[in-house]
């Protein structure tokens, strides 16, 4: 920390200056950037310190970027800028595991501050980070890792400090929702609608995290943990992707009154936490079914506060820009009042997991049949035998001898819908079974 001194005199010294050291300057490093040049003074104002970007850490230096800043400032090696004694605060916005956590963890030792986006980082590795920050007392701040531009860590960890929260559903990653919107729309391809998620900033480096659930896991890892106490392994979190999702199967869930969904979902069931991230129906009624593009929602459920909606772009330079800023004016606020590491990590270890195959759900189910009488009552027959019961049942157009049929059933354990559908796909009646959708309540 410096002093913009003014003439030397102790008693007319001019607000502090924070050296600010950025590992990554790419959507969301740029994102941020801009907004500390643009809106340089009134943070500086808000915060009661001058802000300044003193070195930039970035893979090709020569590389043209959305953010006009002094050449001088980029180096290819990121523990230049962690070790550099003008770095007061770590901005971690490259992505990826490593050199991330090193970086990080050094930044800690050294006794810096610590602002990141990086969602895998925290989930794989957040508990060692901030076990050291404590030990350390330094602040990792990490807003921008979850939903973009929703403030939903900071609701979690101090608006609803005091709340007992029994549930939270959303939808926690831009990409995939944005391809499931497109898809709906208009009708678009899902490699199509991924490349223009891609080219806008949306996707991960390796755009399966999005597509397969891991992004959306890696986020619902970090909130459960801040909303129930417990660490969560996020090999502990039900997953399915988005990858088998049809043009078809999106059609018939819209004329069904569904819309499909990445859905998030982390709940208490006696003593026991619930965690999937799955692609889902959503009654077209539900507040996350109108949730498109790049939006992201997360719907908390709270024992007083009741029900509490929080939504916004989740994904883009701009959006998750404003999270990384808001995380920097916070640690720089603490360095400036000598307040650093008020809110530590508090989790416990070993939550107590539901077993995803005890989960109970309505499900829906596409298939091709051959169309002759008597074998809808077949089907029937194979779900009645594992205890599935049919809320409904609807024939699509026939192609040749072949009909297309839509289940949908009432409650059941996932475990006995799986069971059913393995059956039935033996069956020689039936030539084509989709995997089951999983159906969200109203
Ligand atoms: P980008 O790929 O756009 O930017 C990554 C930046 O990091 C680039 O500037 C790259 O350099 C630099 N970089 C990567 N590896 C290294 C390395 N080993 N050494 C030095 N520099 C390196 O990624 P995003 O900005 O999209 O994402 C950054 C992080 O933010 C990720 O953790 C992501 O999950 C997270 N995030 C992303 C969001 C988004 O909407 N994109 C939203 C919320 C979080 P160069 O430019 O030279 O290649
Ligand atoms: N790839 C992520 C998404 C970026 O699409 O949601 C935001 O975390």
């Amino acid at each position: 920390m410096r002093h913009n001194s003014v003439g030397g005199s102790k008693v007319s010294q001019s607000p502090p200056v924070l050296g600010l050291g950025f590992l990554g300057m790419g959507t969301v490093g740029c994102g941020a950037a801009r907004i500390l040049l643009s809106h340089h003074d009134v943070i500086a104002h808000r915060i009661r310190c001058g802000l300044k970007i003193v070195q930039v850490a970035v893979r090709n230096p020569n590389k043209e970027r959305a953010v006009s800043l002094p050449k001088a400032i980029y180096t290819t090696d990121p523990f230049a800028v962690v070790n550099n004694p003008a770095v007061d605060i770590v901005v971690e916005v490259m992505g990826g595991l490593e050199p991330a956590y090193q970086c990080l963890m050094t930044a800690i030792q050294l006794g810096k501050s610590v602002v990141t986006a990086n969602k895998e980082l925290l989930a794989k590795k957040g508990s060692a980070l901030l076990d050291a920050a404590r030990e350390r007392g330094a602040d990792v701040f990490f807003e921008g890792s979850v939903a973009g531009g929703i403030p939903i860590i900071t609701a979690l960890k101090q608006s609803l400090a005091g709340e007992k929260i029994h549930r939270i559903v959303g939808i926690l990653n831009g990409t995939t929702n944005f391809i499931l919107t497109r898809m709906a729309r208009d009708h678009q391809g899902f490699a199509e609608t991924l490349r223009e998620a891609q080219e806008k900033g949306f996707a991960e480096a390796d755009p399966s995290d999005d597509v397969e659930g891991r992004d959306a896991a890696y986020k619902l890892a970090i909130i459960s943990a801040i909303a129930f106490g417990f660490r969560i392994a996020v090999d502990r979190i039900h997953r399915e992707g988005i990858t088998n999702i049809e043009l078809a199967d999106v059609r018939y869930a819209e004329e069904l009154g569904y819309s499909i969904k990445l859905i998030a979902s982390a709940r208490k069931h006696n003593g026991q936490l619930e965690l999937r991230v799955h692609p889902a129906l959503v009654p077209k009624t539900h507040p996350l079914a109108s949730v498109s593009d790049n939006y992201n929602a997360v719907l908390v459920e709270g024992e007083n506060v009741g029900r509490l909606m929080f939504y916004g772009q989740g994904a883009g330079g701009a959006p998750t820009g404003n999270s990384v800023v808001a995380d920097i004016m916070d640690a720089a606020r603490n360095i400036v009042y000598g307040s650093r590491a008020r809110i530590v990590c508090t989790c416990r270890p070993n939550p107590k997991i539901r077993p995803i195959d005890e989960v109970e759900s309505r499900f829906c189910m596409r298939m091709d049949v051959l169309d002759r009488p008597g074998v809808l009552a077949k089907i029937a027959s194979v779900f009645a035998h594992h205890n599935v019961s049919i809320s409904s049942v609807v024939q699509r157009e026939s192609h040749g001898d072949t009909a297309e049929i839509v289940w949908i059933t009432h409650p059941a354990p996932y475990a006995s819908v799986k069971k059913a559908l393995a059956e039935i796909s033996d069956l020689d009646v039936v030539s084509r079974v989709r995997p089951a959708l999983w159906v969200e309540p109203d």
